[in-house]
């Protein structure tokens, strides 16, 4: 995010336009948090997790008065265009804000991978590079305890993460919300890979997948399964660091696009990635829909967990 920040705000200036940060979110902007931005301001960010402009999660929004207020915020500081950087919440908001008559342009930012629109959001190849080393990592343990770990990884209801992750990792098998897989599934493939001649496993388990990591133990373990199951939840780790090559060079162009998109009058849209392109989608329907993971990748995990 802070990559996506410093490219809004160095892009903005070079073209002669004046930018404000608003802190914390869509909170921050009800209730007036807003701050000049010059181009020193954004120095030192571009590899650094997190954001400096700081985020909240703030349900208040949805009211339309909330929005009113915001809106009064940026008429009174003589704002006329916001850039909103987040995931789907985000794009809901912002799509409210335009259809009040302020323009914004979106640009996707969520470790989910779930915003509708574009290929990658900011921040999933952080996460994903962040998690494969987790479960190297864990690996190691693994094989010399001959033990199978259950890995959780964040996503909320999309499984995007989890199976990029199953592949990457190779894992014997991903559970995601997208698609039911039976605990007596994961014990066979758990029991083939041992059969086979594996001395460990990895079972990589979505975020809002029908079992969680730790009931997924429990039931593996109700089945007698004959290894040494440990749970590993990954948690927040996921979200922070240092962003990988991949999401710099992503935040960069997305950034660059919101504000050459303002500048041309083109707004009510999000940017996003398709096909190595940066292309405007309505945020109408960003906000609206949600990216399904391909499932592709569901069958090339087990066609290689051999
Ligand atoms: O949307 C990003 C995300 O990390 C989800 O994967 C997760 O469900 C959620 O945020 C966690 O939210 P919080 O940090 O508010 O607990």
């Amino acid at each position: 995010m802070n990559a996506a920040v410093r490219a809004v705000v160095r892009s903005a200036l070079a073209l002669g336009m004046k930018v404000q940060g608003v802190q914390r979110a869509y909170a921050g902007l009800a209730a007036g948090e807003l701050r000049e931005l010059g181009a020193r301001d954004v120095g030192g960010i571009i590899q650094r997790g997190g954001t400096v402009l700081q985020t909240a999660r703030f349900p208040e929004f949805k009211d339309v008065g909330v929005q009113r207020e915001a809106l009064a915020q940026l008429k009174k500081r003589g704002v006329n265009a916001l850039v909103a950087i987040g995931g789907d919440g985000t794009m809901r908001g912002a799509a409210a804000l335009e259809k009040q008559g302020f323009p914004v342009v979106g640009v996707p930012a969520s470790i989910d991978n779930d915003v509708y629109g574009t290929d990658m959001a900011i921040g999933v190849d952080t996460a994903l590079n962040t998690i494969i080393e987790a479960i190297d990592k864990l690996r190691d343990t693994a094989s010399s305890h001959q033990r199978a770990f259950i890995v959780e990884t964040m996503g909320r209801n999309c499984g995007h993460l989890a199976l990029m992750s199953g592949i990457i990792s190779g894992a014997e098998m991903t559970l995601i919300p997208e698609q039911e897989v039976s605990p007596e599934e994961v014990a066979q493939a758990v029991r083939e890979a041992y059969a086979r001649g594996k001395t460990h496993a990895i079972v990589v388990v979505s975020e809002g997948a029908k079992y969680p990591a730790i009931a997924l133990k429990e039931k593996l373990n109700a089945m007698k399964l004959e290894v040494d199951l440990r749970v590993t939840v990954l948690g927040h780790v996921q979200r922070g660091g240092s962003p990988s090559a991949f999401d710099r060079l992503l935040a960069a162009r997305l950034g660059v696009a919101a504000v050459e998109s303002l500048q041309r009058g083109e707004h009510g849209v999000m940017v996003g990635l398709r096909a190595r392109e940066v292309v405007g989608v309505p945020l109408a329907e960003a906000s609206t829909r949600q990216r399904q993971p391909d499932m592709e990748y569901f069958r090339i995990t087990r066609m290689l967990a051999k």
